[in-house]
C-alpha cells in the first residue's frame, strides 16, 4: 500500500467545515493509502519513516476532484453533430437525422469489448491529468441486455483496474431502442435489474425527460432499482419541466442530474429530501438553450449542489472538472468556493460517499496539485494546464512537476 509525505503546500483546501478549510504551508501525510496526518508545515510530527516525498513547490493543493455524472464508455464519434449544432440544429433534429444517442448505441455494439475497455480508460486518464480522483460511470450506449452487460463489464474491469475510485451506473433507461416498445422495453429493463446488481451495478439512473422516459415509467424502473438493492440517481429536467426534479425527492434519490429547467418548486421538493443537484454546465453549453438560472434557483432553496462533466460522446465531450468549474462560474455567477466545494465534497455527497472528496484523517490520500497558487486562479486562468500532480490513494498518477 502507498505512503507518501506531501510537502511546501502554499495553500491547502480541506473541505473542513463549511467553507474550503484553507490550511497555509501545510503538509499531507498518507498512509497505506489514506490521509494520516494533516497540517500547518511546522507541526508535522517526526518519525514518519522512510517513505517518498512530493514538493508541491508552494501551490495551492486541493481534494482530488469527484466527476459524480459520467457516460464515458463509448465507442466512435458525434462530430457530425457538434458540426451540425453550430447552424442552429436542435439535438431533436440532430438525432432525427440519425445522429444522436442511437448513433453511439450503433457503435458501441460493433467495437470489441477491449476497444471499449482501452477508450474509457484513456477518457479516465484524461480526467486524472485534470485532477479526478473519483468517478462516476454509467451504462447506456448498449440498450439491449448483452449490451448493456457488457458495458457493466467494462466498468467493473475499469473500478478493479484503475486506481480512481469508481462508482458504477445501470443506465439501460437511456433511450428506448427504435426495435422495442416501450412498455416492452421498460419491463426488459425492471427484469434485468437483478443481473445489473450480479454485474456490480451500485447504482440505477434513468433519463426522465421529453422524448426519454416519462415519470411513471421512471417511477417504476426506479422503485424496482430500489428492491434489486441499487442506489437511485435520476436525469431530471435537462430538456424540459417535467416535474422529474419532485419525482427525485419522492423517491429519495441520491441525486437529480442536469436541472437546467428546474424552477423554485422543484428545488424545495429536493432541498427537503435532501437530493443534491448535480450540474453539467459542459453539457447546457453544447446543447444552447443558454438558461442559466438552475444554480441560483438550487442555492436558493438550500440544495446542496455538485458539478459533474457529463462525460458523452454527444452533448458534453469533456473529461475536465476544472473547465466545468470555470464554465459554471462564469455562466451561473457561482462563487469560487461554491465551485471548489461542488467539484469535491458535495459530489462525493452526490455519491453517498464520505471518504473521497476532503483532506481529513482517515480520507482516501486524493489530491490535486494545482499549477496555481490560489484556487481562484485556476478557474481565472481559461484555457491554461490546471494541474501539475494528481495523487490518488498515496500514488503520484499524474505528474508535470
Ligand atoms: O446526459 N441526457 C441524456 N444523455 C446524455 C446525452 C447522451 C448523448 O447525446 O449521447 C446527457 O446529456
Ligand atoms: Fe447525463
Amino acid at each position: 500500500m502507498t505512503d507518501l509525505l506531501v510537502r511546501g503546500i502554499g495553500r491547502l483546501l480541506t473541505m473542513q467545515g463549511s467553507g474550503v478549510g484553507v490550511v497555509e504551508d501545510a503538509a499531507v501525510v498518507v498512509t497505506d493509502g489514506l490521509v494520516s496526518w494533516v497540517g500547518h508545515s511546522p507541526d508535522l510530527p517526526a518519525g514518519l519513516g522512510d517513505r517518498p516525498e512530493l514538493d508541491a513547490g508552494g501551490a495551492c493543493v486541493t481534494p482530488g476532484f469527484v466527476d459524480p455524472h459520467t457516460h464515458l464508455i463509448w465507442a466512435g464519434s458525434r462530430r457530425d453533430d457538434f458540426v451540425d449544432r453550430l447552424d442552429g440544429t436542435s439535438y431533436a433534429e440532430v438525432a432525427a437525422r440519425g445522429g444522436g444517442i442511437h448513433s453511439t448505441v450503433q457503435q458501441t455494439r460493433a467495437a470489441s469489448y477491449a476497444e471499449l475497455y482501452d477508450a474509457a480508460a484513456a477518457r479516465i486518464y484524461a480526467a486524472a491529468r485534470t485532477g479526478t480522483t473519483t468517478l462516476e460511470i454509467k451504462t447506456g450506449y448498449g440498450l439491449s441486455p448483452d449490451d448493456e452487460c457488457r458495458l457493466l463489464d467494462v466498468a467493473d474491469d475499469l473500478r478493479r483496474h484503475c486506481p480512481e475510485a469508481i462508482e458504477t451506473t445501470y443506465l439501460g433507461a437511456h433511450a428506448v431502442p427504435p426495435d422495442s416498445g416501450r412498455t416492452p422495453y421498460v419491463n426488459e429493463i425492471i427484469g434485468e435489474l437483478p443481473n445489473a446488481w450480479m454485474h456490480n451495478a451500485g447504482w440505477c439512473d434513468v433519463f426522465c425527460d421529453a422524448g426519454a422516459f416519462t415519470l411513471d415509467e421512471a417511477r417504476r424502473i426506479l422503485t424496482a432499482a430500489r428492491e434489486a438493492g441499487l442506489g437511485l440517481r435520476l436525469h431530471a429536467e435537462q430538456i424540459e419541466r417535467t416535474g422529474a426534479a419532485e419525482l427525485a425527492a419522492e423517491l429519495g434519490c441520491a441525486s437529480a442530474d442536469h436541472l437546467d429547467h428546474v424552477d423554485t418548486a422543484g428545488a424545495r421538493a429536493m432541498a427537503a429530501a435532501g437530493v443534491v443537484g448535480v450540474l453539467l454546465p459542459a453539457s447546457t453549453l453544447t446543447l444552447g438553450h443558454g438558461n442559466w438560472d438552475a444554480w441560483r434557483t438550487l442555492d436558493g432553496a438550500g440544495v446542496t449542489v455538485a458539478l459533474g462533466t457529463d462525460c458523452n460522446p454527444g452533448t458534453s465531450w469533456c473529461e475536465s472538472m476544472p473547465y466545468v468549474m470555470a464554465l459554471a462560474c462564469l455562466s451561473y455567477r457561482m462563487p469560487v468556493e461554491a465551485a471548489f466545494r461542488a467539484a469535491t465534497v458535495n459530489a462525493a455527497a452526490a455519491l453517498r460517499r464520505t471518504d473521497v472528496g476532503r483532506v481529513v484523517v482517515g480520507a482516501r490520500g486524493d489530491l490535486a496539485i494545482l499549477n496555481a497558487d490560489h484556487e481562484a486562479d485556476l478557474l481565472a486562468h481559461l484555457g491554461a494546464v490546471p494541474v501539475a500532480a494528481t495523487v490518488t490513494a498515496g500514488a503520484t498518477t499524474h505528474s508535470g512537476v
